[in-house]
């Protein structure tokens, strides 16, 4: 069965209009895909393990090839179950606001424990990273209060939110990526029409 995670990057609740954009995608596609398994991952109310010294001392064991200890073997299996939850899907719908240019910090984290090698990326010493995920898709819904492809520069905030999610993204083997945007929500003259357009795009782009 095709599983849809969605993962929620905004901690605003019903007043988030990233997640209200998201919400509209994923209310067309499950009209469409009535047998799609839905996983929702709110970012600010999942409990994330901090990612240590001893976490990062795992991570550097596998990068070296080597064995775990016990102690390591425990903490790299927490990581697994939670990147498994994340690998486990075929398509990703991202709902994520721009914080400070780039992307809120329980999102940062969440891709700091998952992103891990063997798990979503592979090093070959001659070829470089390498993604090992494959044949899915990412949807991302993006906002941003002041932050406009066609604002005036200097513009309040760069475009480190979508750039980096991509790579981030692309890194893992993920290439099929598409975004809906209502940006600026904030330092425009007309929002609601904004907000409905970018409704509508989403829509659009779920059917
Ligand atoms: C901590 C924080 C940092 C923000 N940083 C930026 C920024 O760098 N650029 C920008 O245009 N808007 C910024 N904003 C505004 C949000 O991106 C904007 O209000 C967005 O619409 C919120 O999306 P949401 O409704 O899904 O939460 C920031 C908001 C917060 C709370």
């Amino acid at each position: 069965m095709t599983k849809l995670l969605y993962l929620k990057a905004s901690p605003r609740g019903a007043d988030s209009k990233s997640t209200a954009i998201a919400d509209a995608y994923l209310a067309k596609f499950k009209a469409q895909n009535p047998g799609i398994e839905i996983d929702v991952l709110d970012l600010f109310s999942e409990h994330l393990p901090e990612f240590d010294g001893d976490k990062v001392a795992a991570k550097m064991t596998v990068i070296m090839g080597q064995n775990h200890s016990d102690a390591e073997k425990t903490l790299w299996d927490e990581i697994t179950g939670i990147a498994n939850r994340f690998i486990s899907a075929d398509i990703y719908l991202i709902a994520t606001p721009m914080w400070n240019s780039g992307i809120p910090y329980k999102f940062k984290h969440y891709i700091d424990v998952i992103h891990q090698p063997g798990l979503l990326w592979g090093l070959d010493p001659e070829n470089g990273y390498f993604g090992l995920l494959q044949n899915k898709k990412a949807v991302l819904a993006l906002t941003s209060g002041a932050y406009g492809a066609d604002m005036p520069s200097p513009a309040f905030g760069i475009d480190h939110q979508s750039t980096y999610l991509g790579s981030w993204l692309n890194q893992a083997g993920i290439n099929d990526i598409e975004e809906i945007r209502f940006q600026p929500t904030l330092l425009t003259s007309d929002p609601d029409s904004d907000f409905k357009a970018a409704i509508e795009a989403a829509e659009a782009l779920a059917a």
